[in-house]
C-alpha cells in the first residue's frame, strides 16, 4: 500500500485545471445500460470508480473502448448479464445506479446491497419504493436485491429525501417506463443535470432537472450519445481549499461558481479573495483567515463532500467555527487524525468545534475514506516538517493526478510506496 508524503509550509501559485466530474461520471456509464446503441462519454476522469464501473458494464456484456480522443465508448448491444455483483459494488456503492436501468430495458435486475461504508450506514430504501411505485416488485435476499417488472409504469414519487442516487436511478427507469412520473422533493445537484441532459440526448423526455420535481415522460426505447462531463465541483472546491489554506495565489481552470454556490460564500466569508474569470477561479487570501460556522446540506447547501476539506481550513483560522454534518451520521473521522497534527476539534454529536490554532504539527495520519484522506493532504501542506498520508487507495477513488496537481503548483508531496521511509 502506498502513502503519500508532503513537506509543509510552501504556498501553492500557479494555474491548475479541473477534472471531469467523477460523480456526475458515474451515473452516465450506468446510462448506457439503457440503450443498445453507442454512448460516449469524454472527459472521465482517471480515477479508480471509474475502471470499477467500467469492469462491471463489461462483466455485464457491454464493450468497452477508449476511442483515443479523451472518450469512453460503451456499447451494451446485447446483456449477457443482469447482475452487479458484491465484490463490485462494496468497493463502490454508485455501481446501485444499474439497478433503474437494468429493469427498465430488461425487465430484470439482481444488484447487490451496498452495505455500510466508513461514513455511515447508507441504506437504499428510497431507491427501493421508488422502483416500486414504478411498478418493479423488489425482493431481498442473500445480500441482493431482484427487481422485475414487464414494462415500469410511470406513477408520482415523493422521495422521503433528495437522495442523488435515488434521484438518478428513478430518473433513469423512468425514461423507459410506460407514462409519465413526477420524482418530487428529487435532489437538485449539478449532476442530476448532467444525467437529464444525456438522457434527453438519448432521446428522453425530462422537464425540471435541477429543480424539485422532474417530469419524465417515458418513450419506448432510447438512442447513443456522446457528451463531455462536468467538471468536478468537488476536485474544484478542494484545490480552491488547498490554496487558501496555503496563503496562495492559484487560478483554478474549470471551477463554475454556479456550481459552487454552497462553498464560495462560506470562502469568503472567511477572508479568500475569489474573482471568477475565464473560465475559472482565481484565489487569494489578502489577510489571514477567520473562523466561519457552516452546516451540510442538499445542493445548494454547503457540500458534505468539502465538509472535511473545509474543516482542515478551520484549523488554523483565527477563532472558533462550528461545523454541522446534517447528510452522514459519521462523516467526522478525520477529526482524530487532525487532532494528531495539533488541531483542536472537539466533537459533539453530528457537531464539530474548531478552535484556530497558530500551526499544525506534520505527522503520521491514516485516510479513512476519500474527502477525509484529502483533507488530511490539504492539512499536510501547511503542517511544520513532514505529513505521511497512508491508506491513499481511498483518495485514487476520486482523485486524479493530485499529487501532479498540487506539484505544478509548487507543493511538495510525493507518493511513495508503503515501509519505505521518505
Ligand atoms: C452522492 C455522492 C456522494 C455525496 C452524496 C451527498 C455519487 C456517486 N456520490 O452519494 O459523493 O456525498 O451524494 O451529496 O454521486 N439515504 C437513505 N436512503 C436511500 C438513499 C440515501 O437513507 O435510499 C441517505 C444516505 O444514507 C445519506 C443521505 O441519504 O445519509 C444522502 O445520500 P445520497 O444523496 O443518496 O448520497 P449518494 O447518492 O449515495
Amino acid at each position: 500500500m502506498e502513502k503519500i508524503v508532503i513537506e509543509g509550509g510552501r504556498a501553492l501559485r500557479g494555474e491548475v485545471p479541473v477534472s471531469g466530474s467523477k460523480n456526475a461520471g458515474l451515473p452516465l456509464l450506468f446510462a448506457t445500460l439503457l440503450t443498445s446503441e453507442r454512448c460516449v462519454v469524454r472527459g472521465l476522469p482517471h480515477v479508480r470508480d471509474m475502471t470499477t464501473s467500467l469492469r462491471l458494464l463489461e462483466q455485464m456484456g457491454a464493450r468497452v473502448g477508449d476511442d483515443g480522443s479523451n472518450g469512453m465508448v460503451v456499447e451494451a448491444r446485447t446483456l449477457a448479464s443482469t447482475e452487479a455483483p458484491y465484490d463490485l459494488v462494496k468497493t463502490m456503492r454508485a455501481s446501485f445506479l444499474a439497478l433503474g436501468p437494468l429493469v427498465a430495458r430488461t425487465g430484470h435486475a439482481r444488484v447487490s446491497t451496498p452495505g455500510g461504508c466508513a461514513i455511515g450506514s447508507r441504506p437504499v430504501d428510497i431507491h427501493l419504493s421508488g422502483l416500486e411505485r414504478l411498478g418493479a416488485s423488489i425482493r431481498q435476499s442473500h445480500g441482493y436485491v431482484e427487481a422485475e417488472a414487464s414494462r415500469l409504469q410511470g406513477a408520482p414519487v415523493p422521495l422521503e429525501f433528495p437522495s442523488v442516487g435515488a434521484t438518478e436511478n428513478l430518473m433513469m427507469a423512468a425514461t423507459l417506463a410506460r407514462g409519465t412520473t413526477t420524482i418530487e422533493n428529487a435532489a437538485r445537484e449539478p449532476e442530476i443535470i448532467d444525467l437529464a441532459d444525456t438522457l434527453i440526448a438519448m432521446g428522453a423526455t425530462i422537464d425540471g432537472a435541477g429543480t424539485s420535481t422532474i417530469t419524465i415522460e417515458g418513450v419506448r426505447e432510447l438512442g447513443g450519445f456522446d457528451h463531455v462531463v462536468i467538471p468536478d465541483r468537488i476536485e474544484a472546491g478542494t484545490l480552491i481549499i488547498a490554496a487558501a489554506i496555503t496563503g496562495g495565489d492559484v487560478f483554478v481552470r474549470g471551477a463554475r461558481p454556479d456550481h459552487l454556490q454552497g462553498l464560495l460564500p462560506k470562502l469568503e466569508e472567511a477572508g479568500v479573495s475569489l474573482e471568477a474569470r475565464d473560465g475559472g477561479l482565481a484565489v487569494s487570501v489578502p489577510a489571514g483567515l477567520k473562523a466561519v460556522d457552516l452546516r451540510t446540506a442538499p445542493f445548494p447547501g454547503f457540500p458534505t463532500d468539502l465538509q472535511a476539506q473545509f474543516m482542515a481550513l478551520m484549523t488554523t483560522a483565527r477563532g472558533r467555527s462550528v461545523m454541522i454534518e446534517s447528510i452522514f451520521e459519521n462523516r467526522f473521522m478525520h477529526v482524530q487524525e487532525l487532532v494528531r497534527m495539533g488541531a483542536d476539534i472537539k466533537i459533539d454529536g453530528n457537531s464539530a468545534a474548531v478552535r484556530g490554532v497558530s500551526h499544525l504539527s506534520g505527522a503520521q495520519v491514516m485516510a479513512t475514506d476519500l474527502r477525509a484522506s484529502v483533507c488530511l493532504v490539504l492539512a499536510g501542506l501547511v503542517a511544520s516538517n513532514t505529513t505521511e498520508v497512508s491508506r491513499v487507495y481511498h483518495l485514487d477513488r476520486g482523485y486524479e493526478r493530485l499529487e501532479e496537481k498540487l506539484t505544478a503548483l509548487g507543493a511538495c508531496v510525493r507518493r511513495v510506496p508503503a515501509g519505505s521511509t521518505p
